[in-house]
């Protein structure tokens, strides 16, 4: 891709994203735009080696802007937008989904549907909220079609980046979402309730798996096990939990 191509791109997905996250926050942006033009300059026309060397190198708004413009798997070609994950670094607890959905494909936003507004609540009822403590993403960034299952060499193509965001976010605790992500994760073909209910590890990272919010949503019989598994994690982290009624 044209340097200028390039810098337009990302100057483009930095201005929509920046816009849909006053939106959701409700607050005016205070963020400034980041110099594209010379970033775009050291990304145009780089082989796969040379993009995968600087994704090792990017901070988390430069590895967003690079997932934003990845062409490493065919889910590129489908997607509206790629979603690279929002939230703080250093985060307590850092969620990990499946795969944009409809909504999130259209806004470039994790967890902004149906299932994002119940997760939301579930972070609350736990004292974690994503504009204060969390940081949300899933396991691949671009939507597969028809929402079905990422295929494996699909996970693959996006492995490095959930990685490198682990590792600048240095989340205390990591909470996967359903059975896609949590045999992802832990490199197993399990059952969801074999996973959930009890404590993982993931490089050093203690790890939750819990049903996906949109399965809850489907059968809310779930939800007693998703608030034993929540509160399994408040209690690590000490957070207290909040009621309805308050704290
Ligand atoms: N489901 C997911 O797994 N991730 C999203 O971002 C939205 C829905």
């Amino acid at each position: 891709m044209e340097h200028d191509t390039l810098s337009d791109l990302l100057q483009a997905h930095w201005l929509l994203y920046d816009q849909v996250e006053q939106f959701i926050s409700g607050e005016e942006s205070k963020e400034q735009m980041p110099d594209f033009s010379s970033f775009a300059e050291s990304l145009a026309e780089k082989p796969a080696d040379e993009f995968r060397e600087s994704v090792d190198k990017a901070n988390i708004s430069q590895l967003a802007s690079l997932i934003r413009v990845c062409e490493l798997c065919p889910l590129s070609q489908t997607r509206l937008n790629a979603v690279p994950g929002m939230g703080v670094i250093n985060a307590k607890v850092m969620i990990i989904g499946e795969g944009p959905g409809e909504w999130e494909d259209k806004s470039g936003v994790p967890f902004v549907g149906r299932a994002g507004k119940f997760l939301d609540a579930w972070l609350q009822s736990i004292s974690l909220s994503r504009d204060e403590n969390v940081f949300i993403t899933n396991i691949v960034k671009c939507r597969p079609p028809g929402n079905r299952n990422p295929k494996p060499e699909e996970e693959a193509a996006c492995e490095m980046y959930l990685d490198k965001q682990i590792s600048l976010v240095k989340p205390e605790a990591i909470l996967c979402l359903g059975k896609v992500a949590g045999n992802h994760i832990l490199q197993r073909q399990g059952t969801l309730s074999s996973m959930r209910g009890t404590f993982h590890q993931y490089r050093s990272i203690p790890l939750v798996v819990t049903y996906h919010p949109a399965a809850v949503l489907r059968n809310m019989s779930l939800r007693r096990d998703v608030w034993n598994d929540l509160k399994m994690l408040a209690a690590f982290l000490k957070l207290p939990l909040v009621t309805k009624r308050g704290t």
